[in-house]
């Protein structure tokens, strides 16, 4: 297990420190300060999995995503020294950061074909895509498997959106750079570069749903065209807005752990032989332990609306509070020998997904294309490794996942 380093005295979620290696100061909090404050950004920490599950799932704590749920550095270098407004109703914005019951509405709207009998249709739709696929990648012999992963998973956004299934390209990385934009300011990116070129492809789907007559066929963006919202219907920009965040969150995290997970596999030979011995049951094992050990986003943000008395400390409107979902994912108190990667892990819960009223709206369907991925491309390829010194994580304060990760394709599996 990662052992707390004696020489970790603070953590900033946007220090150069934490940004290469977050694990030492979460075991450090969690050890030591499992709610720890931030005076830097009038922030709260929350770290173990136990006080991260009670309170994301507790409704009546006053704790909403007002700000947004990953707010760059220099947002929160921004006191707010008392309450936030709620956003406003009129013109409404996207969901993610919409107070209760609103946003619970806004997302009942746009998420019927994120549901498990949906999911369950496309199943044959997205492995035939990537059985298709599959042989032209494979023929490359070495390529960055998360952007081959994230292209099929920005297909399917595609496909639900209605967008045509070539734009998924420019979308994954519109997408990809946006997220390590966030509290990145070496890479030289501008997060909201990433974010206008997401919100066009969001606005053109609207645009052509509404032109085919938002008959229900593309219910994603159908749904939010018909819905009745305060009683009124939404304008295009407002339906546009229920879009983003879903095609971000989409696109870019199943790659991510697919990725990863593979590389954990080959670094474990006996893990990866137990995993190919039974593909059709091992997979979806598999994949809930990646999303557990190959998470990549750390943490998410909420504002405090009301004063409130947590582990003895008062909380007042205005501060933030952000919960560690990779350090409650390592919680010894949760998972024993937490650091080390068990394909079979027996888990009882997990957070990876989130947990209460903003839980991820994409559970199904990231377990649906993870298992199928792992499912395909393990049929198709014999041998492979990864080229581990050219692997690279970003170091967004967002995200930790690997963007860069080469995989070298030594035999292909005998297709009789
Ligand atoms: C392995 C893949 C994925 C992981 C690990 C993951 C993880 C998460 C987590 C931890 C949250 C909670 C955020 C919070 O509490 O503020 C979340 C929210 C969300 N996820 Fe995912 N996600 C994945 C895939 C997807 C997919 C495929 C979609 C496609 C629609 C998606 C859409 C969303 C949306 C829209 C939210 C915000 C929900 C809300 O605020 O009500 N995610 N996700």
């Amino acid at each position: 297990m990662c052992a707390p380093d004696a020489a970790i005295t603070q953590y900033d979620p946007f220090s150069a420190e934490c940004l290469s290696d977050p694990y030492p100061y979460y075991a450090w909090l969690r050890d030591e300060h499992p709610l720890y404050y931030v005076e830097a950004y009038d922030m709260w920490v929350v770290s173990r999995f136990q006080d991260v599950y009670d309170m994301l799932g507790n409704p009546e704590l006053p704790f909403e995503a007002r700000e947004g749920t990953v707010p760059t550095r220099a947002e929160m270098l921004v006191r707010n020294d008392g309450p936030v407004p709620p956003l406003p109703l009129q013109p409404v914005g996207g969901f993610t950061r919409i107070d209760q019951p609103h946003q619970g509405r806004l997302r009942g709207f746009i998420n019927q074909p994120f549901r498990p009998r949906p999911v369950a249709r496309l199943e044959d739709w997205f492995r035939d895509m990537v059985r298709a696929d599959l042989p032209g990648v494979l023929a490359q012999g070495e390529f960055n498997l998360p952007v081959v992963f994230g292209l099929w998973t920005a297909r399917t956004m595609c496909h639900l959106a209605g967008l045509p299934t070539e734009m998924a390209g420019d979308l994954r990385d519109a997408i990809n750079e946006s997220s390590a934009a966030i509290g990145n300011a070496d890479l030289g990116l501008d997060p909201l570069d990433g974010l206008k070129r997401i919100s066009r492809a969001a606005h053109l789907a609207v645009a052509r749903r509404r032109e085919a007559g938002a008959d229900g066929e593309h219910p994603f963006v159908d749904g939010a065209i018909n819905a009745v919202f305060e009683g009124r219907s939404l304008s295009d920009h407002e339906v546009a807005a229920q879009l983003v965040v879903p095609l971000i969150g989409g696109v870019e995290t199943v790659p991510k752990v697919t990725s990863h997970g593979l590389w954990e596999l080959t670094k474990n030979p006996d893990q990866l032989a137990a995993v190919r011995a039974d593909l059709a049951a091992t997979t979806s094992v598999a994949f809930d332990e990646m999303s557990r050990y190959c998470g990549p986003a750390q943490w998410f943000s909420r504002t405090v609306t009301a004063p409130v008395e947590i582990q003895g400390h008062r909380l007042t409107p205005g501060q933030r509070i952000i919960f560690l979902i990779q350090s409650a994912q390592r919680d010894p108190r949760e998972f024993p020998d937490p650091d080390t990667f068990r394909w079979d892990r027996p888990m009882k819960r997990t957070l990876a997904f989130g947990h209460g009223g903003h839980f991820c709206m994409g559970m199904h369907l990231a377990k649906m294309e993870g298992r199928v991925i792992l499912q395909e491309f393990l049929s198709a390829v014999e041998e492979f490794d990864f080229d581990d010194d050219a692997a690279v994580r970003s170091a967004s304060s967002f995200q930790t996942g690997w963007d860069t990760l080469p995989v070298r394709i030594h035999r292909l599996a005998d297709p009789s």
